[in-house]
């Protein structure tokens, strides 16, 4: 373990917190605790402090976007479906200007055709998608790169 800390914000939307009672093809069967737990482990051998949100309200998503100037270094968000039309959550990502990362449980591009669009994609350095708990412990390790990259 060596380098910097950074502080990521590990940011869960709309429907999230039901992991365990959604369809396990897609997602998996851990909980959002479970998920939460797991990806606190990965992050701390990379020396990564890692804080969790999650609301099933749009609004208040945003309003914590608003709030991480001075508390966050980075983000790591899954908005759930609002990734798919939700343009507030884009504009207050912009805000955040933070180095963000999208990432899915499951595959959204191979999924309905209204999950391959992504509002928050043109403002993420990269996007994780069908790898589901595994995909969140590569998304620690590009974040971990792309902070020494712009903040060493
Ligand atoms: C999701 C994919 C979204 O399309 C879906 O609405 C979710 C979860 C995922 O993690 O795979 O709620 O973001």
């Amino acid at each position: 373990m060596t380098g910097a800390r950074y502080r990521v914000e590990v940011m869960h939307g709309v429907n999230l917190d039901q992991l365990g009672r959604r369809d396990p093809l897609f997602y998996g069967t851990l909980t959002l605790g479970e998920l939460e737990r797991r990806i606190a482990e990965d992050a701390a051998e990379l020396n990564l402090d890692t804080r969790f949100f999650h609301t099933n309200h749009e609004g208040v998503f945003v309003e914590r976007l608003h709030s991480l100037e001075g508390h966050a270094d980075a983000i790591l968000l899954n908005p759930g479906s609002w990734t798919h039309y939700a343009w507030a959550i884009r504009d207050a990502l912009e805000i955040a200007a933070l180095p963000a990362l999208e990432i899915h449980l499951s595959d959204v591009q191979a999924r309905e055709p209204w999950r391959r669009v992504s509002v928050i994609g043109e403002l993420c350095f990269a996007t994780i998608s069908g790898r589901g708990p595994d995909g969140y412990r590569d998304a620690l390790g590009l974040l971990r790169a792309e902070l020494e990259r712009v903040s060493p």
